[in-house]
């Protein structure tokens, strides 16, 4: 996981006004379980994952930092629903880069979000404004086709923000899962990842904003907040919804093509 996706969930959740302390955090597809480190001690943290020396790594990771006590498992794809990880009751569930790959993403969203206790929250992350189709994505995701998604489960968008104009332009390179474009696209990726760090997410997405402005960049990830519930906080009405003219389908190519709001804005809807 990129430090900009971690940057854009801790965004969302903070919108969303949900904290992590004390909750059962549960990331389905924990990847290199970057999440995790940004999770306070007093979180519990659970997760899956296919490669079962990929969950052996991000445990040994964990344990290497103090953080004890996660309970980390492998997934078989074909029998995921019947994980016993998926019996259970959480307060987040976070699946970055995870839709994308799913043939029946509100199926997923549906029984996965039947596991929210009462007031959690599912974070997802998706890449947007992909410039090649990775092959391994078998959906195109832009910001219609999310709440449409979140619709039909029966969730409610809690919080929505676009971003990562960084790799815009670069994008094609990481499509590919070997060879010398494959290490160009690792070493960018963790390149980007130290100023982010460094900067921390107000000034990191302030300067995403100018960035995508100068170079014609468009965002390349959507994160959100889905819940159960309507949200609590005061509900903001979406000033691109007022501006989608009447009767545009989401076949239409301009929003197939992308996003319809600019890099860094969100919005509590
Ligand atoms: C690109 S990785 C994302 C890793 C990490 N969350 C990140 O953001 O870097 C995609 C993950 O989705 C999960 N996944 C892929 N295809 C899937 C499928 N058909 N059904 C269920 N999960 C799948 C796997 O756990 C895989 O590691």
């Amino acid at each position: 996981m990129r430090m900009a996706k971690v940057l854009m969930a801790l965004h969302v959740l903070k919108k969303a006004g949900i904290s992590l302390g004390n909750k059962d955090v549960f990331d389905y597809g924990f990847g290199a379980g970057t999440f995790y480190r940004y999770c306070p001690p007093s979180s519990r943290l659970f997760g899956v994952e296919i490669d079962p020396l990929n969950v052996a790594a991000v445990q040994e990771m964990l344990k290497s930092r103090g953080q004890h006590g996660a309970d980390l498992q492998t997934i078989e794809i074909a029998t995921w629903e019947q994980h016993p990880l998926l019996q259970r009751d959480y307060d987040v569930i976070l699946c970055s880069h995870v839709l994308e790959h799913l043939q029946k993403p509100i199926e997923f969203l549906d029984v996965v979000c039947s596991r929210l206790r009462k007031g959690g929250v599912f974070v997802g992350l998706v890449p947007l404004n992909e410039r090649k189709m990775d092959p391994h994505h078998v959906q195109i995701v832009f910001d219609p086709k999310i709440r449409t998604w979140a619709r039909a489960a029966g969730l409610h968008v809690h919080a929505y923000m676009e971003d990562d104009p960084w790799l815009y332009w670069l994008q094609p390179t990481f499509t590919h899962d070997s060879g010398w474009r494959h290490t160009v696209a690792q070493l960018l990726s963790l390149g980007l990842g130290i100023p982010a760090t460094l900067l921390g997410p107000d000034r990191w997405f302030s300067l995403s904003k100018h960035y995508a402005h100068m170079s014609g960049s468009k965002p390349v990830q959507a994160a959100f907040v889905l819940g159960v519930d309507p949200p609590k906080r005061p509900v903001l009405s979406d000033p691109m919804e007022t501006r989608r003219p009447q009767g545009r389908r989401f076949a239409d190519d301009k929003f197939l093509a992308g996003s319809r709001t600019g890099v860094g804005e969100d919005r509590v809807v």
